[in-house]
C-alpha cells in the first residue's frame, strides 16, 4: 500500500469486503451516464461535482488511476441533474489490508456517492454493475467492493448488485502511519 493511502485510512476501521468474478448488467437505467475513461480528464463542472461528492482529496486520490489509464470515473444524470458518481480502480493495492486479494487484475467498484434526492432508487447498485461491466470489457475482474461495516446502505447495495461477502477485515494504523495492521474478524 502507498504512503498516500495509509493516512486517508481511519486510524482503526472495519471494513467489508465483496467479490464477484463478473456482474450482471444493470436493468432499468432511467439515467445517463458520463464516463472520464483511463487518461482522460473531466471537465471543471464534472470535477466540481465529483468533489461536492466525494471531496478534494478523495477525489484527487482516486483520479491518479484513472489518469495512469487505469481506472474509471463516471457521473449519472437524471433529466440532466447531476446524480451520482462512482470509481473503478485496481484493487491490487488493497492487499495489505485484504490478503486475499491475489488476481492481478482485480478492480475495486466504489467508492460511490449518491446525492440524497436521489437515494433509495438503485443508483448505487447499478453503478456498480455498471462500472463491472465496462471493466471487464476491457480485461479486468475479479470485482471488489469494500465498506464500512456500519455503512447499512452501501453493504445493502453491494448484495443487491450480486457481489457475494466475502468477509469483515478489523484495521489500525500505527506507529505513525508507518504501519497498518488487519486480521479478518467474521464473515
Ligand atoms: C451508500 C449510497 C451510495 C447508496 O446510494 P443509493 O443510490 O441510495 O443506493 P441504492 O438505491 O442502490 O440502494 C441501496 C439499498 O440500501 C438500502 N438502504 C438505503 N439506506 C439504508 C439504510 N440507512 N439502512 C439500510 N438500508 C438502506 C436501500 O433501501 C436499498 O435496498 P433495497 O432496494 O432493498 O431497499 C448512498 O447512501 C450514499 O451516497 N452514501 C454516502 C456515501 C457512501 O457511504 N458511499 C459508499 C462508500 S462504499
Amino acid at each position: 500500500m502507498g504512503t498516500i493511502l495509509r493516512p486517508l485510512l481511519p486510524r482503526k476501521f472495519e471494513y467489508v469486503l465483496f467479490k464477484a468474478d463478473s456482474l450482471e448488467p444493470p436493468e432499468d437505467a432511467d439515467f445517463t451516464v458520463e464516463q472520464i475513461g483511463p487518461g482522460q480528464e473531466p471537465t471543471p463542472e464534472q470535477q466540481a461535482f465529483f468533489v461536492r461528492c466525494v471531496g478534494s482529496m478523495g477525489f484527487w486520490y482516486q483520479m491518479r488511476w484513472v489518469r495512469r489509464g487505469e481506472g474509471w470515473a463516471w457521473i449519472t444524470r437524471n433529466d440532466g441533474q447531476p446524480s451520482s458518481t462512482m470509481f473503478a480502480t485496481p484493487a491490487e493495492r488493497l492487499r495489505k489490508i485484504f490478503p486475499v486479494i491475489t488476481e492481478e487484475k482485480a478492480m475495486n467498484i466504489g467508492p460511490g456517492y449518491t446525492v440524497p434526492e436521489f437515494r433509495g432508487r438503485g443508483l448505487y447498485t447499478k453503478m456498480v454493475q455498471y462500472a463491472a461491466n465496462v471493466a471487464k470489457e476491457q480485461g479486468w475482474g475479479p470485482f471488489y467492493g469494500l465498506t464500512s461495516l456500519s455503512n447499512a446502505a452501501a453493504i445493502r447495495g453491494q448484495e443487491k448488485c450480486g457481489l457475494k461477502r466475502v468477509g469483515v477485515w478489523a484495521g489500525t494504523r500505527v506507529l505513525f502511519n508507518l504501519i497498518v495492521m488487519t486480521r479478518r474478524v467474521s464473515d
